[in-house]
């Protein structure tokens, strides 16, 4: 090997040497920065948490294919029938003549299914449909909503079997009509998803720790004050511990409490245990003071 490859070789070793070590290096600097975040189990990384997603807008379902439901297909007759049969029959009879067991005692009479007269609604698919999904107000024809919309076309369907006559269905018009009365070409639309990490997020983005203890002003040498200045160690952990103490403001009692059992991981000094009543009062009104009360312009308070 000639000097000069050798030192070309040796250039590549250390070069080679040195981006291992930033490489390593970084690693080693993010594992150590990173030692105070989260790490989740490799396992996360691999099987997706169901609840993480992005933001999703209301799942509209598969509209319905309203021309396909408009073509009384021998499956669709069949299962209208059936349908007829276990909803129907007691009322508008087996024939559909409005003599169901049940007719006599109706006003007015259930309509004859074999006569183009006297209709309410009407008898084309997309009335049918209707007085299947609304019912006819004011009288005992009930609605049958709780029938699927493919369910509601079968029947209807098996009810213009039962007229021989011209039901005038127009269907370029009856689905134009349809879609615009119940969205069925749209298909329902489900409530909107988002994902709850997103939902924890605005959450946390919402929740405002509450502004440190503020400082007595330099002027001030009451009791109070000197108190203060001693005996606040934390001043914006101090406040959000009293933020969690219900009713401190007007108890000195519970303050007093509170504060000498947490001092002094609470924010205060641990010689508060050695206050007197008296100390305690000073101490408590002045804290209470040198706090601002809490925002009450929130969501939570307006509505109480
Ligand atoms: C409790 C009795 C009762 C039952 C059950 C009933 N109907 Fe009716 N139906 C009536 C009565 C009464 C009328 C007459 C309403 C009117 O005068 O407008 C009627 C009217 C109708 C009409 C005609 C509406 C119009 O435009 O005049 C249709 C179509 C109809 N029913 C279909 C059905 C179908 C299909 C079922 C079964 C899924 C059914 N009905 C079940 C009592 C009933």
């Amino acid at each position: 090997m000639s000097k000069q490859s050798k030192g070309i070789a040796i250039a590549v070793v250390a070069f080679a040497a040195a981006i291992g070590l930033v490489i390593w290096g970084g690693r080693i600097v993010l594992l150590a920065g990173g030692a105070h975040e989260i790490r989740y189990p490799a396992v996360v990384d691999t099987v997706p948490d169901p609840t993480i997603f992005p933001a999703q807008e209301g799942k509209v379902t598969p509209g319905l294919d309203l021309a396909a439901l408009m073509a009384a297909t021998p499956a669709a007759l069949a299962q209208g029938k059936q349908l007829f049969a276990v909803n129907c029959v007691m009322c508008h009879g087996a024939a559909g003549k409005g003599d169901g067991a049940a007719a006599v005692a109706l006003t007015p009479k259930p309509r004859d299914f074999t006569k183009a007269a006297g209709w309410t609604v009407g008898y084309t698919m997309a009335n049918l449909y209707q007085t299947l999904t609304e019912g006819v107000k004011g009288t005992p024809m009930p609605a049958f909503d709780a029938l699927s919309p493919t369910d509601r076309f079968a029947v209807a369907h098996y009810v213009e079997s039962l007229g021989a006559f011209d039901h005038h269905d127009d269907v370029a018009a009856e689905v134009k009509q349809l879609d615009a009365r119940y969205h069925l070409g749209e298909g329902p639309r489900g409530p909107n998803k988002v994902a709850v990490p997103v939902v924890m997020a605005h959450m946390a983005a919402e929740f405002r720790a509450p502004p440190p203890v503020a400082s007595p002003p330099a002027a001030d040498v009451s009791a109070g004050a000197t108190l203060a200045r001693r005996l606040v160690r934390d001043s914006a952990r101090a406040a959000r511990v009293l933020s969690q103490i219900p009713g401190w403001r007007t108890d000195v009692g519970a303050f007093a409490r509170a504060t000498a059992a947490g001092a002094p991981d609470d924010g205060f000094r641990a010689a508060v245990a050695t206050l007197t009543p008296g100390e305690w009062k000073a101490f408590h009104d002045e804290i209470a003071k040198l706090t601002p009360a809490p925002d009450t312009g929130s969501a939570t308070n307006r509505r109480q």
